[in-house]
């Protein structure tokens, strides 16, 4: 690609030639995600509804029976606003922005209903030229994840646009039989370099995850995982473990590193060490070694690269100018993977990471602008 820099020197047009080489391309179906689809339902509230729901500001909760009438009645509420969501699908969707084109460089798979939400679900992830298959079923309606807005909330200026409610429903219905092993959707698994599933989908379909553990690792290519929350670690140990062998990168947050940590016996709370103690896990595909990166909020990325652990200063921001950090992991990772499948060195994933995380905790929601302003 050729970038012609113009000046005027004393009165005398100086053209330059500055080669600038092409960023290795990526091309359709490059990025493989896997995870709950859930369609992102968010309104103004006032204090009333959350009270009518039980519902406190900080609440990330799953919906039980009496939050039925919730999304009935969020959904009357002035200016809804639908998002496609779900942490696996925000992730490849912002790694779909930050690489821009070519489009459908990420495919996603997960479970929907085939209702109206499914549909709005479709829509969005189109918009977000994501290349999504999703496995319809019609037992369980649509996921949804209700987003209570109050606005005290941003009166206040507080950094929550929370409370959310969760109803994994489809979501919760993924098979592997029905879907992944089929000719046509394992054709779209095989075209992938990198792969991405958080930890959430253990609890769906550990086979499903399994089977594309062992493809990448069969093949060299990079598989990806996220320990997505303590309860993951303490309650989906087995199947976790039975995948670790054959994860190539491991993000997560401080807390779920010590909530890890602390499952496996490590004996110490220092995140160096944890990252250095859950690299040298057992890893099948001994081509390539494991890479550990654990996000801290505003503090360091931890990260291992080769032997050494080594920190990563996020992106300064003003604290005042943080409106929502909701999302501020699923965009990490997102920027992430967006240099990953471009064959960007570790350094730069991060960097990406940092940026996408950055862009995304200015907003309300895990919303961007129409491009990255990433260089
Ligand atoms: N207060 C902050 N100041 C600066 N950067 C931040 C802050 N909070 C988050 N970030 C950015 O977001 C990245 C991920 O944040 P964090 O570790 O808080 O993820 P998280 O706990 O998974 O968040 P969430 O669960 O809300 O998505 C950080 O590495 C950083 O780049
Ligand atoms: C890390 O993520 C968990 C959810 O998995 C969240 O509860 C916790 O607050 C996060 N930790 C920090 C320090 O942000
Ligand atoms: C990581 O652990 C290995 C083996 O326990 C040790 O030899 C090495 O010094 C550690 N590296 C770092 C950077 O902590
Ligand atoms: C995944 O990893 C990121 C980055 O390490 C972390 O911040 C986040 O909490 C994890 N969980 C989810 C659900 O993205």
């Amino acid at each position: 690609m050729n970038n012609s820099h113009i000046s005027w020197r004393a009165g005398v047009c100086i053209i330059q030639y500055v080669f600038v080489p092409p960023p290795p391309q990526s091309s359709e179906n490059t990025l493989f995600g896997m995870g709950n689809p859930l369609l992102d339902i968010s309104a103004v509230v006032d204090k009333d509804f959350l009270d009518k729901f039980g519902l406190k500001l900080n609440d990330q909760i799953l919906a039980e029976d009496k939050h039925k009438a919730l999304f009935e009645e969020i959904v009357k509420r002035n200016k809804v606003e639908y998002h496609a969501g779900g942490s696996t699908q925000n992730s490849v969707k912002i790694a779909q922005w930050m690489i821009q084109k070519p489009q459908k460089v990420a495919t996603f798979f997960g479970c929907i209903g085939a209702d109206q939400f499914g549909e709005i679900l479709k829509e969005k992830a189109a918009e977000a030229h994501v290349d999504a298959h999703y496995y319809e079923q019609n037992v369980e309606p649509t996921g949804t994840c209700a987003a209570c807005i109050t606005g005290d909330n941003r009166f206040m200026g507080s950094v929550s646009a929370g409370p959310f409610v969760a109803n994994l429903a489809a979501a919760n219905c993924y098979k592997k039989e029905q879907h992944l092993d089929l000719d046509s959707n394992w054709e779209l698994v095989k075209k992938a370099k990198v792969y991405y599933i958080a930890g959430f989908f253990l609890t769906v379909s550990p086979e499903s995850i399994m089977k594309v553990a062992k493809h990448a690792s069969d093949n060299n290519k990079i598989f990806c995982m996220n320990l997505s929350a303590p309860f993951i670690s303490q309650f989906f140990k087995e199947p976790l473990m039975e995948v670790m062998p054959y994860v190539d990168i491991l993000f997560g947050n401080e807390t779920e590193a010590a909530t890890f940590a602390k499952e496996l016996g490590f004996e110490t709370d220092d995140i160096a060490e944890i990252a250095n103690k859950t690299q040298n896990l057992p890893k099948e595909n001994t081509k390539r070694q494991r890479v550990v990166v654990f996000t801290q909020g505003k503090e360091d990325t931890v990260a291992t690269v080769g032997d050494e652990v080594t920190m990563f200063p996020v992106l300064d921001i003003d604290q005042n100018d943080i409106v929502d950090t909701n999302g501020a992991g699923d965009a990490f990772v997102g920027g992430f993977l967006s240099a990953l499948v471009q064959e960007q060195a570790l350094e730069e994933c991060i960097r990406a990471g940092h940026y996408a995380a950055n862009v995304i905790i200015r907003r309300v929601g895990c919303t961007f602008p129409e491009r990255p302003d990433f260089h």
